[in-house]
C-alpha cells in the first residue's frame, strides 16, 4: 500500500471507531430539530483524508456564551469552520441545527444569512477599503444587523478612523471592526475564534469589555481562546476538546475551579 493509502485506511478505521463509540449521539441524530437554541451533533469532519472533528456534540441556550477551549491543534477552529460550514473542513456526518433550522446542509454563505457569524483569527480586513467600507460590505447582503450609529457608539475608535484605510488599522482596531461587521449583520450566533490574539494585555482589556457589552445584548457565542481564563469569565459553559473530541462539558465556573482538568487538557 501507498503512504497515502495507508493513512486513508488509517482514517477510514479511526472513522469507524469513532462511530461505534458515539452511539449514544449517534442516536440522537436524525430525531429532528432540537429544543434547544443552538445544537451541533456528532460532527465528523475531514480535511482530504485527515479525519479532524471526531464526533463533536453540544448545545447551547440562548443567549449564553460557550468557551470552547484546548490545547493547540485540539480542533477548536476547525469546529467553528463545521458549525460555519466553511468548504473546508468537510462535514461528512452529524448535524447543525440554529433556531430549529438545519443548518447542516447549507453553504457558508447561507449559514451566513441564518446569522452565523464567523470572526476568524486572521480577521479577514479588506484592506484598501475604509473602515467604514468594510462595514458597509458587510450590509450588502440582507437581512442586516446594526446600524453604523449604533456601532460607532459601541466602538467610538472606528468612528475615529471611519475615513481610514482599514489595512492601517492597529491589531486591536482590526479585531474591533471585524466584530462589529460581526454586529453589522443580523447575528445569531457569533463565532469568535482567538480574539485576543496578538493584543497587547490593554487591547485584551479593550476587546474585553466590547465582548462583555455582547454579553449584556444577549447574543449567543463560541468564544475559542487560548486565555482561557479571560474566555471562562466571560463564558457561562465550557466545552474542552482534545484530539478533535469533547472530554469535557460544564460550566465555566467548573472549569476555573478544577485544577487537575486545567493542568491535563489547558496547560494552566
Ligand atoms: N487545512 C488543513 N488541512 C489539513 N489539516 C489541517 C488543516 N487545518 C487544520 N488541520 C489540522 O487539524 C488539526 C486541528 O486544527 P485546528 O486548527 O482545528 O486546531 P485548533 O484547536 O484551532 O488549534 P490552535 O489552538 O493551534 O489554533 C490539527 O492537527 C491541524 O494540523
Ligand atoms: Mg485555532
Amino acid at each position: 500500500m501507498s503512504e497515502s493509502e495507508t493513512a486513508s485506511a488509517a482514517a477510514d478505521k479511526a472513522y469507524r471507531d469513532a462511530q461505534e463509540h458515539s452511539a449514544e449521539l449517534k442516536a440522537q441524530v436524525g430525531t429532528g430539530a432540537p429544543d434547544s437554541y443552538f445544537a451541533c451533533r456528532n460532527l465528523h469532519a475531514f480535511y482530504g483524508e485527515s479525519y479532524i472533528v471526531q464526533g463533536v456534540g453540544f448545545e447551547i441556550p440562548e443567549g449564553k456564551i460557550l468557551a470552547l477551549l484546548g490545547r493547540n491543534g485540539a480542533g477548536k477552529t476547525s469546529t467553528l469552520r463545521t458549525i460555519a460550514r466553511a468548504g473546508s473542513p468537510e462535514l461528512r456526518q452529524g448535524e447543525v441545527w440554529l433556531q430549529g433550522t438545519a443548518i447542516h446542509p447549507m453553504k457558508d454563505f447561507e449559514a451566513a444569512q441564518q446569522g452565523i457569524q464567523l470572526v476568524p483569527e486572521d480577521r479577514r480586513i479588506i484592506g484598501g477599503l475604509t473602515v467604514e467600507e468594510n462595514l458597509e460590505l458587510a450590509q450588502i447582503a440582507e437581512p442586516r444587523g446594526w446600524e453604523f450609529e449604533r456601532i460607532y457608539q459601541a466602538f467610538p475608535r472606528l468612528k475615529e478612523r471611519r475615513t481610514q484605510d482599514a489595512s492601517t488599522l492597529s491589531g486591536g482596531e482590526q479585531q474591533m471592526l471585524a466584530i462589529a461587521r460581526a454586529l453589522a449583520r443580523d447575528v445569531k450566533l457569533l463565532l469568535l475564534d482567538e480574539p485576543y490574539e496578538g493584543l497587547a494585555p490593554v487591547i485584551v482589556q479593550e476587546i474585553e469589555r466590547i465582548l462583555s457589552d455582547v454579553r449584556q445584548l444577549g447574543i449567543t457565542t463560541i468564544i475559542v481562546e487560548q486565555n482561557a481564563v479571560a474566555a471562562l469569565k466571560l463564558a457561562d459553559l465550557s466545552i474542552i476538546l482534545d484530539q478533535g473530541e469533547v472530554v469535557y462539558e460544564g460550566s465555566a465556573k467548573d472549569v476555573l475551579d478544577n485544577e487537575d482538568l486545567r493542568h491535563e487538557y489547558l496547560a494552566i
